[in-house]
C-alpha cells in the first residue's frame, strides 16, 4: 500500500494528531527497494510489514439483526491473519438470527482454514465475567450486558485482550462492500506501522460516501460527522488557543487502537462511542487535566486519520436515527467533557435547537453514560471466568 506521508501533525499536550493522509494505491507491488527521496511524500508499506500488524490484530464486528448477506460480505473481506471476533446482540428468538450468524461464520472458518469467535451480548457468562470483574455499569437489571454498538465494542475488546491480540480494529456488519472491508484493515495496519508510540488510533475517512436516491451521488463526508468534527475541532482550539480544522474523523466507525490505548480510554454508551475516544484522549493526555496514566505520556499517543479509496456503502437508517441515536449522543460526549469551554457548549445548544433535537435554549442536551476504563476492573478476574468457556465462543465449536 502507499500512503501520503505525514505533512502535518499537530499537538494537544503529549497528544499527536495527524492530519489526514489519503491512500494513493491500495497495491505497491513487491518488496524492493525505498522510495528515492523524491518520492518521500509517499509512503510504500510493504505487505511482509502490513501482514505482520495483520497477525497481531483482532477484528471486532459489533452486530444486530444485519442481512446475512452483508455479514458474510464483511467477514469475507477481512484479511486471513486477522482474528475475527463477533460480537452480536441479534435476535435469538422465533427466527434465531445470532444462530444464523454463526453459522455462517463456522461454514466460513472452515473452507478458509481459519478460526474466529462469536458471542452473544446477552451471554450469562460473559454478564458474570463483567459482574466479578466489577465491571458493573455495563449490566442491565437483568444482571446481563447492556444493549448498544460501544458495549459490544467494549467487550470485544476485552475478549482480544484474552486472546492476547495487540490491535483491535472495528467494522460495522452492514457494509455492502467486502473490498472496503479489507481496504480498512491494511489502512489499520499501515497506520500502525508508522507509530512511533505504543499507544495509537488509526481512524478511517470515507473518500466517498455514496447516496442512492435515486441514481447515485457520491457524497465526501456523512452529515453528522460534518456537525461532530465542528465541536470537537472547536473544544480543542479553545483549549490550546489556535484554531484547528485537525479532526476530520469524530464518528468514524471503521477505527483501529492498539489495545495498550483502549484500556485506558473510558467510553460512552451507544454511538457516541467514537467522539468520546477522542475526548477520552485528549482529556488523559492533553495536558489541562491530571494526566491519566505516565507511561503512556512519556511516549504520546499517536492519532491517524487515513482516507481510503473504496466509497462507504452501508445500510440507510433515515434521519430520526441519524439526529438523536447519532447526533445528539455525540455532541453531548463533546459538551459534558471537562474540556468543553462555554462557547462551544453555547453552539452545541444552538445547533441542536437547529436540527429540531432540542426545544428551547435552556435546554440541555442529556449527559452520555460513562463507562470507566478497562484497566480500572480486574481483568485478570475477567479473563479466568472466561478462559473456562472461551472454546465454545470460537465459530468451530460443535454444541
Ligand atoms: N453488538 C452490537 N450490539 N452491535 C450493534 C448494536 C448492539 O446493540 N447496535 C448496532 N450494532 C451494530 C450494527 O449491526 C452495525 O454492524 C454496527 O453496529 C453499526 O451500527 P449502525 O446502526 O449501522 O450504525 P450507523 O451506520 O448509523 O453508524 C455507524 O457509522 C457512524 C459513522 O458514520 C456506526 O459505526 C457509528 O458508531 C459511527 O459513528
Ligand atoms: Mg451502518
Amino acid at each position: 500500500m502507499r500512503i501520503e506521508t505525514q505533512r502535518y501533525t499537530e499537538r494537544f499536550g503529549s497528544v499527536r494528531l495527524n492530519e489526514v493522509q489519503k491512500v494513493l494505491e491500495l497495491d505497491s507491488g513487491r518488496a524492493g527497494a525505498p522510495d528515492s527521496p523524491k518520492e518521500i511524500a509517499l509512503l510504500k508499506i510493504e505487505e511482509e510489514v502490513i501482514k505482520d500488524y495483520e497477525d497481531k490484530m483482532a477484528i471486532a464486528i459489533p452486530v444486530k439483526d444485519e442481512k446475512l448477506q452483508l455479514f458474510e460480505g464483511v467477514i469475507s473481506g477481512v484479511p486471513h491473519d486477522c482474528l475475527i471476533i463477533v460480537v452480536s446482540n441479534s435476535q435469538r428468538k422465533r427466527i434465531n438470527r445470532f444462530r444464523m450468524e454463526r453459522d455462517a461464520l463456522s461454514q466460513y472458518c472452515h473452507f478458509t482454514r481459519r478460526s474466529a469467535y462469536i458471542i452473544h451480548q446477552k451471554d450469562p457468562v460473559l454478564a458474570k465475567a463483567l459482574a466479578e470483574s466489577g465491571y458493573t455499569e455495563l449490566l442491565g437489571e437483568d444482571g446481563l450486558l447492556l444493549n448498544g454498538k460501544c458495549e459490544g465494542m467494549i467487550a470485544a475488546l476485552l475478549l482480544a485482550t484474552l486472546l492476547k491480540k495487540s490491535y483491535i480494529g472495528f467494522i460495522d456488519a452492514d457494509n455492502y462492500f467486502p473490498g472496503s472491508v479489507w481496504e480498512y484493515v491494511k489502512a489499520y495496519a499501515a497506520g500502525f506501522s508508522l507509530a512511533t508510540s505504543p499507544y495509537s488510533m488509526v481512524r478511517i475517512l470515507w473518500r466517498y460516501k455514496p447516496k442512492v436516491s435515486p441514481g447515485m451521488y457520491f457524497r465526501k463526508l456523512g452529515r453528522v460527522s460534518e456537525i461532530t468534527n465542528k465541536y470537537v475541532n472547536s473544544l480543542i482550539s479553545a483549549n490550546t488557543g489556535f484554531e484547528t480544522e485537525i479532526i476530520r474523523t469524530a464518528n468514524a466507525g471503521e477505527h483501529a487502537m492498539s489495545l495498550r490505548l483502549a484500556q485506558l480510554l473510558t467510553y460512552a454508551s451507544s454511538y457516541a462511542v467514537e467522539t468520546r475516544e477522542l475526548l477520552s484522549i485528549f482529556e488523559g493526555f492533553g495536558g489541562v487535566l491530571p494526566l491519566a496514566q505516565h507511561t503512556a505520556v512519556k511516549h504520546g499517543v499517536e492519532i491517524f486519520q487515513i482516507e481510503t479509496r473504496n466509497p462507504h456503502l452501508h445500510e440507510e437508517r433515515g434521519t430520526k436515527h441519524l439526529q438523536t441515536d447519532m447526533l445528539l449522543p455525540s455532541l453531548s460526549a463533546v459538551y459534558y467533557s471537562q474540556l468543553c469551554d462555554e462557547d462551544t457548549r453555547e453552539n452545541i445548544v444552538k445547533e441542536l435547537i437547529a436540527q429540531g433535537i432540542l426545544k428551547q435554549k435552556k435546554e440541555e442536551p442529556p449527559p452520555p453514560v460513562i463507562y470507566r476504563a478497562p484497566c480500572e476492573i480486574n481483568l485478570e478476574k475477567f479473563q479466568e471466568i472466561m478462559s473456562e468457556n472461551l472454546a465454545s465462543y470460537s465459530a468451530l465449536a460443535k454444541d
